[in-house]
């Protein structure tokens, strides 16, 4: 079997319910559930007995050697983070606990567990570690897009800390041997991400018919890849990764900001013709920091591991948004009185 932390966040959803569409592996699932986890995501698997759920903290050594002992995974892929720009910004103490200080907790347990294998288990293990394009920090238009070797300079308290542990990660492949992989991925959307993200967030308050907040003049350039495509990504590294190695994980479909909230009020608008969602397009204040371009070259996993994303950002953006629509009650729960205080926290302050 194998052990994925973070399972019940968006990314982690995704890849415990593909995971177990393809295949009859099981999936222990450890995840502190804090406020972006959601065990209603993987509400389809409450009668599936090879979906493991333990509700607990990466950071706990103990517990997670006591998973390791009992399970005996052949392989761990660490999902779990605070992922969220702008609460780094507002508050960074999660990002260095869990970013930097759980994912050191968690590589120790492994490390001892992994000392102790025999030596088949020992060689076949691995510790797939899940990051982000964000730790190479921003290009201007024309610098070509992010390979394996483009230098760390991350600029957001959460950026610093993934770099940290991926630093941490990387370390105890070169001091200890520890057979690990990273990836790093560019902007993900789909099902069941957080409406805090800005493909969720616009969506949501559009049904609302509430503003649409923009940041800054709109123009900064995300790389937009959709879920599932991640998860087959990760799927084959782990599968055919080179032990120590980074994989870039990419769509091709770099974007400004501005043209994914004019699609998305384009095609909500097939589905409510009477209502005028661009109107809703507010222009705020500028994120704190905020990196202008991310874009991904993906070179190195398509050629070595023949992976290429299965959607384009046309046909995923279409399912996404279709997904919100038939889950309105999924948003509706989410949406309660923690997550109103984060929108007042974040947007009050921010209207020009
Ligand atoms: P998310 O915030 O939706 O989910 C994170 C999950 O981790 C939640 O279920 C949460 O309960 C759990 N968690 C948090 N702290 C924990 C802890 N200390 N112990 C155990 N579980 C804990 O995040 P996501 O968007 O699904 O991202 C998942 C991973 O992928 C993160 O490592 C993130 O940095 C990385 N990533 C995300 C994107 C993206 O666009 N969302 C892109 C590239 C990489
Ligand atoms: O690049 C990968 C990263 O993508 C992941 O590592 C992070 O976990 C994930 O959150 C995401 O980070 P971003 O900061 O790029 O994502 P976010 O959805 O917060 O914002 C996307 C862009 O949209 C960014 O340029 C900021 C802008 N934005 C965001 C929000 C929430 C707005 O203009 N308005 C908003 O209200």
């Amino acid at each position: 079997m194998i052990l994925v932390t973070g399972g019940a966040g968006f990314i982690g959803s995704n890849f415990v319910l593909d995971w177990l569409a393809q295949s009859d592996e099981k999936i222990i699932n450890l995840d502190k559930l804090t406020y972006a986890g959601n065990l209603q995501n993987l509400s389809s698997l409450s009668k599936d007995t090879r979906h493991i759920f333990i509700q607990g903290d990466i950071g706990n050594t103990q517990l997670v050697s006591q998973i390791l002992a009992q399970y005996q995974p052949r392989a761990i892929i660490n999902l779990a983070a605070e992922s969220h720009v702008d609460r780094s910004i507002h508050g960074p103490e999660d990002f260095i606990q869990t970013n930097i200080f759980g994912t050191f907790h968690l590589l120790e347990a492994v490390r001892t567990y992994w000392n102790e294998l025999e030596s088949i288990a020992k060689q076949n293990f691995r510790f797939l570690h899940v990051s982000t394009d964000e730790v190479y920090g921003s290009l201007t238009r024309n610098e070509p897009a992010f390979t394996e070797e483009h230098r760390y300079e991350p600029n957001s308290p959460y950026s610093a800390s993934k770099a940290s542990s991926d630093h941490l990660v990387r370390a105890y492949h070169h001091t200890y041997g520890l057979p690990i992989l990273t990836t790093n991925c560019s902007n993900n959307y789909g099902p069941f991400q957080f409406p805090e993200k800005l493909i969720p967030l616009m969506i949501a308050n559009a049904l609302a018919r509430k503003s649409l907040p923009v940041y800054g003049d709109g123009q900064q350039i995300r790389d937009w890849l959709f879920v599932t495509d991640h998860c087959s990504a990760i799927r084959r590294v782990l599968e055919a990764g080179i032990v120590g190695e980074t994989y870039n994980i990419g769509g091709c479909n770099e974007k400004p900001n501005i043209e994914i909230v004019q699609t998305i009020c384009t095609l909500l608008e097939d589905s409510f013709p009477d209502s005028a969602f661009h109107k809703l397009i507010t222009y705020v204040k500028d994120r704190p920091g905020h990196d202008r371009r991310y874009a991904i070259n993906a070179t190195k996993i398509e050629r070595e591991l023949n992976w290429k994303p299965a959607e384009t950002f046309e046909t995923g953006i279409r399912k996404t948004i279709q997904w919100y629509l038939n889950n309105q009650q999924w948003i509706a729960d989410i949406q309660t009185g923690t997550y109103r205080e984060w929108i007042e926290k974040n947007y009050l302050g921010l209207l020009k």
